[in-house]
């Protein structure tokens, strides 16, 4: 049996997911671009997807482009959004805590030209709204902020700056990465004045390889993927259709059980906090009490997380010991802009939780953890 606490990474899809894509595979193969009857039907199968998750978004259909997941969608907003508004200026602002596929697009944007700000955070994952209204500048299109850190867990505000947005008398677009939040916090992008919006399929329980965009049909956007207009012309290439499907039912699923399942997993948080508090002395939790209900963040001093990680994967407990993506570079660059000291940068474990981990999975993971850990500290101590 395996407990699996690594769902910020990915999750599992739903198995309505699973059957969704092999009939699109196994019967709708068609291109959807083809004029015959079959390629029709795929076409009608594309525009029903994204109905569905245009209603769930809040959002009208032509306000939904498919592309192949969070880092996509990031790369083709940020960069699209600042080359269609250069005209009006040159400066972007963004926090120091993004996701690589933000980070790294501004710093590629950098060498183009364009002048980012990078906002600092404080010790619980949180930048200061003043230095978010400090940093505006008379040249500032874009600001691209994270809803919630995929490490620690950390909501920004996200609804303020969006509000505070709206109302300059110039527009400075605002995006929202929202691959941690959406399914996990109750809200619209359009309550909110986001202006753009990536979401990524595989974050809940849906398909690998595809994800979306929400851009509100005011955006001035220039698409970087040319080819044969596919996307309204906005994401050209034939659609995933297995993906598109499979990421249209994962939606339905999350979004018709938001709140329920939003309480389920934030029990499971509360109960394995408690239980690690309870039970495994000189830990440090890096997830602030107000953070989102599926990520908690956690250090055992004296260890490396690297090395409990592998102890208690041997008894199926996976883990983490940051992002997946960047778990293999040397400490997270979460933590540590939040401050931390190295000893507990190096002991950090990330638990992410979904509505498929169980109570009694949770306590018997924490049993383990609890004996791993004081195996290894023992070991530690012998040296
Ligand atoms: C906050 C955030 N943004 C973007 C991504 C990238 O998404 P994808 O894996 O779909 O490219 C991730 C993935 O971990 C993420 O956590």
């Amino acid at each position: 049996m395996e407990i699996y606490l690594d769902n910020s990474a990915t999750t599992k899809p739903y198995k309505e997911v699973v059957d969704k894509m092999v009939y699109a595979l196994t019967d709708q193969y068609a291109n959807p671009s083809s004029v015959h009857r079959k390629g029709v039907i795929v076409e009608k199968e594309i525009k029903n997807a994204r109905k569905e998750i245009a209603k769930y978004t809040g959002a009208k259909d032509k306000e939904i482009f498919f592309t192949s997941g969070g880092t996509e969608s990031n790369n083709i907003i940020i960069r699209g959004t600042a080359y269609a508004n250069h005209r009006s200026g040159k400066h972007l602002i963004t926090t120091k805590i993004e996701h690589p596929s933000v980070l790294n697009t501004f710093k590629d944007l950098e060498k183009d030209g364009y002048e980012v700000t990078y906002l600092d955070i404080d010790n619980n994952g949180l930048i200061s709204f003043e230095d978010f209204k400090n940093a505006l500048r008379e040249d500032t299109i874009l600001v691209s902020i994270m809803h919630v850190n995929n490490e620690v867990g950390a909501i920004q505000p996200v609804d303020k700056i969006g509000r505070y947005l709206s109302k300059l008398k110039r527009k400075v677009y605002f995006h929202v990465d929202a691959v941690q939040s959406f399914g996990k916090i109750d809200f619209k992008p359009s309550k909110y004045n986001i202006d753009l919006m990536s979401v990524s399929g595989h974050k809940i329980h849906g398909p690998k390889g595809i994800g979306f965009v929400y851009i509100k049909e005011t955006t001035k956007i220039k698409s970087i993927v040319t080819g044969g207009g596919q996307e309204s012309a906005f994401r050209s290439g034939t659609e995933n259709v297995p993906g598109i499907l499979g990421l249209s039912e994962a939606v339905r699923i999350t979004m018709e059980n938001l709140k329920d399942n939003i309480d389920k997993i934030n029990n499971l948080k509360e109960l394995l906090l408690n239980e690690i508090k309870s039970n495994i002395d000189n830990i440090k939790v890096n997830s602030s009490e107000n953070g989102v209900c599926h990520i908690l963040n956690i250090s055992f001093i004296g260890i490396k997380g690297e090395i409990l990680l592998h102890y208690l994967e041997e008894d199926n407990i996976y883990v983490s010991t940051g992002s997946a993506c960047s778990s293999k570079k040397k400490g997270s660059h979460v933590l540590i802009e939040m401050g931390l000291l190295s000893k507990e940068i190096e002991g950090a474990i990330r638990f992410s939780l979904s509505t498929m981990n169980k109570e009694e999975d949770i306590k018997k993971a924490v049993g383990i953890i609890k004996e791993k850990v004081e195996e290894l500290r023992i070991i530690i101590n012998k040296r």
